[in-house]
Formats: C-alpha cells, sequence, structure tokens
C-alpha cells in the first residue's frame, strides 16, 4: 500500500454542514422527449454485466474494424478498451455527418464584440476546413500518426478545427488552457517533447484585443532551454490576413496559418484508421508535485463515453443547440463542447470571451439568439453572474431544457437560483462530478430517470460504481454519515490511460492506496482513488466535499498548492513558501501565499507584488494569490515541516488549534496579529 498521505489542510468543511435538501423532479415534457427513461439502463450497466456493458456507448460510433476484446486488463491497472478495433475520431465527429446533415451548423462561433458576426459552421465546412488544415499539418508541418503537437489558443473556432485535424491525422494533441503563461505552455511542450506549437496572434477578453502571441516566443525560449526545440509555430489569424500583435513573426519558425493554407484550399485528407487504444490526446492537470501530469487519453474508450454520456446525462440531441461555456482548453471542453456534442452531431456553441461583458445578460443573450436549449456551466460562473445580475436572465426569451453543473461542488442556495431564474423552473439540472483523468462524468444523475438534489451529485452513472472507503480501506456504506474517499471500483473507457512518461506515477498516485496485489491483473483489485473526498446518502446520492490531496480548486479548475509554491520561489528574493485554500463566495476557493524571504532583504509592497506577478507569469492570472504574506517565520513542527494546517486556519479565520508542538508556536500569534491588522 502507498504511504498514507497526511492530510494537512483538508476542504471537507465546504459542505459537510449542508443539510439534506428537498428533491426536484423532472417535468412531464422533459421525459417524453428524454434519450434515457429506461430504469434498466442501471441493471444493464451493473458489476455483473462488466465491462460487455460498454459495448451500449461503443455502438453509438462508426468503427472502420470492429473490437474483439471489450476490456484487455494484461497491463493492469493501464486499461485498453475496445482492442483490436480502429476507427477515427475526426470522422466520427464530422465524416459521419454528412450524408444526413451537410448543411446543418456544427459550430456557432459567438466573438466577444457585440458588433462582430456570429459564424455558423456547417459539418460541411467544417469537413472542408479540417481537411484543408490536416492537409497542412501533413504537408507543410512533416506531423504523422504519434507525434505530439502543442496547441495554446484562444476560444475560437479554429481551436476545435485544430484538434479535429491532429485526430485526423492521428496526431495527439495537448492543448493547453489559452490564459496560461508562455511559461507553463513551454512545460508542456517540454514533457510531450512537441516540436510544433499552434497558436493564434491575439483574441478579446473584457473589450480588450489581447496579444497572446507573445506567449509563443516565450514559449520557445524556455522550452529550448529546457532541451525541447520548437521547430515551426503556426499562428492563427483572428482577423485573417491581418497580424494582430506586436510581436514579429520569426523567420524560419513562425508561419500565418491563414496565409499558407491557401496552398491546401479543397484538399481532402483521407482519416488515419487508428486503432482503438492508439492516445488521442493528451491534458495536463495538476498534482500533488510541482510538476503537472499529463493525462493520456486514449480513441476507442475516449470517444465512446463522451458520446455515450452526452447522450444520456447531457440529453443531447441531433436537433438541440448546446452551450457549455467552458474553455476548451479544460478537459470539460475537449469532452463536452468539442468531442461529445460533435460525435452525436450536435451544434455546438463556442463563445471567445466572458460571461460578463459587455454586462451580465450577455450569456442569456447568446442563448436567446441562438436558441440554446442545454446549457452547461460551473457553479463559480452560476455564482458571479447571480451576484452581479439576478435579474437579467427575465429580460431575455430563451428557455433551456437542460442545465448542467461541473467541476466543483455547488451550494443549494445557488443551486436553487439557477433552477428557478435561469432553467425558469422548467430545465432538467444534472450536476456533474468528475476530473481530468476520468474523461467523462463519473457521477450524476440521469436527467429523464432521477430526481434532482441540490448541493449532491446524484448516484455513479451506468456503468461507473463509486465506493467510499475510510483511511484503512474499510467501506463506508451508503448513509454512513461519514466521510470517506471516493474511489471508483471498475474501470470504464473513458478513464485515462496513463501520465505520459510516468507510469510510476501513474500507479502510485491513482491506484496504490487501495491496491493489496500488485502483481494483479484482475480490475477488482484496482480501485481507482479519485483524490476526492465524499459522503453517500442513504438514498445513494453522493455529496463531494473537495481534494484530500494538496490540491486547490480556484473556479472549479485544480491548481497544485506545490505548483504555486514552486513558482513563487522564481522570485529571487523568495526563502520559504506556502499556499492554502481559502474559502471565497465566487471562486470556491483562492490561493493566500505565505512567503518567508531571504535574509537581509526587507518586507515591502513592492516585493509582494513582484512574488504576485511571478506567480501570474510562471502559470497565468488563474494562479494569482488573493495576498502574498510577507512573514518573519513559517510555523513548523520539529521536523521542519511547514504547517499548512495553521496557516490555513489563519487565512480562513478558524482556531488555530494547538500549536504547542511547533517548533516556534510564538510565530503563530504574531502571523495572526499580522492577519487581524491588515483587516483594519
Ligand atoms: O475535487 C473535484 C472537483 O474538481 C476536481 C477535478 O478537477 P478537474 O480535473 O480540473 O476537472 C474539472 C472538470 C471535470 C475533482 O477532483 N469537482 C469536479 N466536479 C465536481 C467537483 N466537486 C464537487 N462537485 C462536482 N460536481
Amino acid at each position: 500500500m502507498a504511504e498514507k498521505k497526511v492530510v494537512e489542510t483538508t476542504e471537507n468543511e465546504i459542505a459537510v454542514h449542508w443539510q439534506e435538501e428537498g428533491l426536484f423532479y423532472p417535468s412531464t415534457k422533459f421525459i417524453a422527449q428524454a434519450n434515457m427513461t429506461d430504469e434498466t439502463i442501471y441493471d444493464r450497466f451493473s458489476l455483473d454485466n462488466f465491462p460487455e456493458c460498454f459495448k451500449e456507448y461503443a455502438d453509438m460510433l462508426d468503427w472502420y474494424k470492429y473490437w474483439d476484446t471489450t476490456l484487455d486488463t494484461s497491463d493492469a491497472p493501464c486499461w485498453k478498451w475496445f482492442v483490436g478495433g480502429e476507427l477515427n475520431v475526426s470522422y466520427n465527429c464530422i465524416d459521419r455527418h454528412l450524408e444526413k446533415n451537410r448543411n446543418k451548423t456544427a459550430i456557432h462561433f459567438v466573438p466577444e464584440l457585440l458588433e462582430e458576426k456570429t459564424e455558423h459552421i456547417t459539418y460541411q465546412e467544417l469537413y472542408v476546413r479540417v481537411n484543408e488544415f490536416a492537409a497542412l499539418l501533413r504537408d507543410f508541418a512533416g506531423l504523422k500518426r504519434g507525434d505530439r503537437v502543442t496547441i495554446h489558443m484562444p476560444m475560437s473556432a479554429e481551436l476545435p478545427i485544430t484538434m479535429l485535424a491532429c485526430a485526423r491525422l492521428g496526431v495527439i494533441h495537448s492543448v493547453v488552457f489559452g490564459g496560461f503563461s508562455g511559461k507553463a505552455c513551454a512545460d508542456r511542450i517540454e514533457d510531450s517533447n512537441s516540436r510544433v506549437l499552434i497558436t493564434m496572434d491575439s483574441y478579446y477578453r473584457g473589450g480588450k484585443l489581447l496579444d497572446h502571441k507573445a506567449n509563443a516566443d516565450i514559449s520557445c525560449e524556455l522550452a529550448e532551454e529546457a532541451g525541447q526545440k520548437v521547430d515551426k509555430v503556426l499562428v492563427w489569424e483572428r482577423y485573417p490576413g491581418k497580424y494582430s500583435s506586436k510581436t514579429p513573426m520569426v523567420d524560419g519558425r513562425d508561419y500565418s496559418v491563414n496565409t499558407i493554407l491557401k496552398d491546401y484550399y479543397g484538399k481532402i485528407i483521407e482519416p488515419e484508421r487508428m486503432k482503438a487504444e492508439e492516445p488521442l490526446f493528451l491534458m495536463y492537470t495538476s498534482g500533488t508535485t510541482g510538476k503537472p501530469k499529463g493525462c493520456q487519453h486514449g480513441t476507442g474508450g475516449y470517444l465512446s463515453y463522451v458520446t455515450g454520456t452526452s447522450k444520456y446525462v447531457q440529453d443531447i440531441q441531433p436537433e438541440d443547440v448546446y452551450w457549455c461555456a467552458a474553455d476548451i482548453g479544460w478537459i470539460t471542453g475537449h469532452s463536452y463542447i468539442v468531442y461529445g456534442p460533435l460525435s452525436l452531431g450536435a451544434s455546438t456553441v463556442i463563445y471567445e470571451g466572458i460571461p460578463t461583458y459587455p454586462d451580465a445578460g450577455r450569456c442569456w443573450k447568446i442563448s436567446q439568439d441562438l436558441g440554446v436549449n442545454i446549457f452547461h456551466t460551473s457553479p463559480t460562473a452560476i455564482r458571479a453572474l447571480r451576484k452581479v445580475g439576478p435579474d437579467e436572465p427575465k429580460k431575455y426569451d430563451f428557455e433551456f431544457k437542460h442545465m448542467t453543473t461541473v467541476g466543483e461542488p455547488i451550494e443549494p442556495e445557488v443551486w436553487k437560483w439557477y433552477q428557478k431564474e435561469v432553467g425558469k423552473g422548467k430545465a432538467a439540472i444534472v450536476d456533474t462530478y468528475w476530473q481530468t483523468e476520468t474523461g467523462g462524468f463519473l457521477c450524476s444523475t440521469l436527467p429523464g430517470l432521477k430526481p434532482m438534489k441540490p448541493g449532491s451529485c446524484g448516484p455513479g452513472v451506468p456503468g461507473i460504481h463509486p465506493i467510499i472507503f475510510d483511511e484503512n480501506g474499510k467501506e463506508l456504506g451508503q448513509g454512513a454519515g461519514k466521510a470517506g474517499n471516493i474511489c471508483i471500483q471498475n474501470p470504464w473507457p473513458g478513464i485515462f490511460q496513463t501520465i505520459w512518461g510516468d507510469r510510476d506515477r501513474f500507479v502510485d498516485t491513482y491506484f496504490a492506496r487501495y491496491n493489496t496485489k500488485p502483481d494483479s491483473k484482475d480490475w477488482r483489485d484496482w480501485p481507482y482513488l479519485t483524490g476526492d473526498a465524499a459522503v453517500q446518502a442513504e438514498d445513494g446520492y453522493f455529496r463531494v466535499l473537495g481534494r484530500i490531496d494538496d490540491v486547490i480548486n480556484v473556479s472549479g479548475h485544480r491548481l497544485g498548492t506545490k505548483e504555486i509554491e514552486s513558482a513563487s520561489l522564481c522570485a529571487t528574493e523568495v526563502a520559504e513558501a506556502a499556499v492554502v485554500p481559502v474559502k471565497d463566495d465566487i471562486k470556491g476557493h483562492v490561493p493566500d501565499l505565505y512567503i518567508s524571504l531571504k535574509p537581509g532583504i526587507d518586507i515591502t509592497d513592492a516585493v509582494a507584488k513582484k512574488i504576485s506577478d511571478t506567480v501570474c507569469d510562471e502559470i497565468g492570472k488563474i494562479a494569482r494569490p488573493r495576498k502574498v504574506w510577507l512573514v518573519a517565520d513559517m510555523p513548523k513542527t520539529r521536523s521542519g515541516k511547514i504547517m499548512r494546517r495553521v496557516l490555513a486556519s489563519i487565512s480562513n479565520e478558524k482556531d488555530v488549534g494547538d500549536v504547542t508542538t511547533l517548533v516556534n508556536p510564538d510565530i503563530v500569534k504574531e502571523i495572526k496579529q499580522q492577519y487581524d491588522n491588515s483587516k483594519k
């Protein structure tokens, strides 16, 4: 068994005080049209029918060659799904819809500026653009099956076009969230050994045109220093034909996609016949160490899983206009903006900007204008929209049949506002619990079958069998009323295959905790550790309470405390750093950064600002600390470990508890005083 993790700053307080809530039932109108209303689905996907049950999802796809082994466990716990099968993701998301839906909108791209026109890209147009760009990637950039390519792009129609072009060729894409810094992008270029970077010159955010290409220059420089040279930077133009960045194009390295693309107009690329278990993409996520890990997702398993869950959990039907207001640079965007909806032949909305530009009614205006009927967003966005524009939804004429929340727990009060004001009391709502690693949903109600309970994500979705263990591996049953570690008993097709280049870390982080037979090839011996604490009510619904490890959930996005700490150490003044999560009304949590400076360096606001800016430069603005506390020393145990739990209590205005065993208990009083003074 892996060494037991010491939990210093649990986030378990988030929701344990919530009352058991009453149930809300979906309307008969919703049920009458729902994709899934058959109770027997839970039997079909029971453990007795595992793994063959997942054939139902794989059969939603078109295969060049049908698979012969549903689940291959020979390299446990690196599962292989649908082995022997061959398919192409781009074919499944585009080509197969052409016969019946050639002229249907695949992507509505909404620019942030109101005066700019929304683009409606049909499946035919998507087919043409993906093929042309795939031709450019193959013939100009020399990319081929199995190569990795890093994509650092904002929300734009060109982003899914780029991803689908990669998928067509069997090139493994690694999309980096557009808001991440050039440095964060460089780390991912280096780890994945990408020699091609695809970017965009600029994009709008909050009414300003941001210079995005500047990041590419930083990324290339830092990646090269780290040993990975980028040969080509392919730059999409926000305004085709007009380069909108102040940074010069580097001769022999940077190429304008929109210019070169002309040579590939009309080119058609035969999709690669990919083996089901070949990788489709990498998605880096934060963990307990400073180095983000590249979650490797496969082809057949992943696409089957996001297609099946998009159909049954999101209730997406071909005639729906579906808007997931996440960013494609996160897993939510990959699975539930791009791959799931397009595989089902729906129309998916991509919005460039922020939800409050130019005002808090923007989301509802877009929904009204495009006839959006399924809406998907994070509790952070809901909390923000409720705060700044509680009456905005009423002003617009839209009607959602279905709404989704994702990424963090939602407070029952916020859920009820969403249900009443945004859903107008009519929409079915699903609270979906899952992770970058899991590819698709783990827990959620099925909207046409199960009632909703505010603040609970519901039971495992079909084929997912969660279990809550205590620290010793004893199962806490339904209604135990105690929090424990939520694990999944069985593999599923959407689970990531490994951490890119680090199988040992994959096994240690996710499986070693509750595995007692490391040589076993039986999936029953390998429960998947999510890293979250949860409780299960008597009715079987789960409430996820928060992380059990050193990960902070900021606005529904994961940041490693170690990642922020090591970023702050790049400021030369810093001797020691400790990050703790602070509860925040809008973002769920935000990081507070405690710093002790090197000897001889004065505590000044300028130093604090420099450290804060360094964190943003290293990771991105999303990681900006709420406050940088420059302290005389860190509270430490006798073995020299920084007591983050104590700092977290101060930042969250809680009792620090017994600190007498610390080597320097007086510093706690001093830091507390510093905190109290800052509030005066
Ligand atoms: O702690 C859980 C929380 O977000 C983590 C996963 O973050 P990430 O990999 O960035 O993926 C976010 C989008 C899928 C989880 O370990 N989390 C996610 N969904 C929920 C949640 N916590 C409570 N309720 C949810 N619905």
